[in-house]
């Protein structure tokens, strides 16, 4: 349950996080930080999809169907859950209409995706893909991440890192 938790879902959110200041910052050292960081990250997630891989074929079915009942719960609440009600509240301004707009904005959607990017191929892999989840993920328009290849994607992010710092070497080198 821990390294679901924490190796999978939060490590998986992380990145999904991290990622939009890595590609999107127009801050060259904010962008080489959270590409380092991600670089981290993704060894995180590497290392709990691998331990989780071989563990659990092993549980139970009532072991597998709890996992995968909280796996369901929580990727609802990181969907969903982002979504500043307490700020609108707080700001007196119309809840309701406030979420209703940030849900259907540019930024939850592109939130949304590398979120489940990062997330639903890696609960495939470990194999946490009964109906429910399968059903769940089609619910929240995810279903289709689960034809990315979770460890292809980990392996991009130490690229990416790589590429960061080779480029900086350059810079150096020419600075000098
Ligand atoms: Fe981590």
């Amino acid at each position: 349950m821990t390294y679901l938790t924490m190796q999978i879902l939060i490590e998986g959110l992380a990145l999904a996080a991290f990622q939009r200041i890595r590609d999107q910052s127009k801050n060259p050292l904010a962008a080489a930080v959270n590409a380092y960081v991600m670089q981290d990250e993704a060894r995180h997630v590497a290392f709990g999809r691998l331990a989780l891989r071989d563990y659990y074929p092993q549980l139970t079915d009532a072991e597998r169907a709890e996992r995968e009942e909280f796996t369901v719960q929580a990727c609802w609440h990181m969907r969903d859950r982002f979504n500043q009600k307490e700020v609108w509240e707080r700001l007196g301004l119309p809840v309701d209409e406030c979420i209703e707009i940030l849900d259907h904005s540019e930024t939850m959607q592109l939130f949304r995706s590398r979120l489940f990017t990062r997330i639903v191929p890696t609960v495939k892999d470990i194999g946490l893909w009964g109906p429910k989840v399968q059903e769940a993920f089609a619910a929240m328009g995810a279903i289709e991440f689960a034809k990315i290849d979770a460890a292809a994607l980990l392996d991009n992010d130490a690229r990416v890192a790589e590429d960061f710092d080779a480029k900086m070497r350059l810079k150096d080198a020419s600075a000098a």
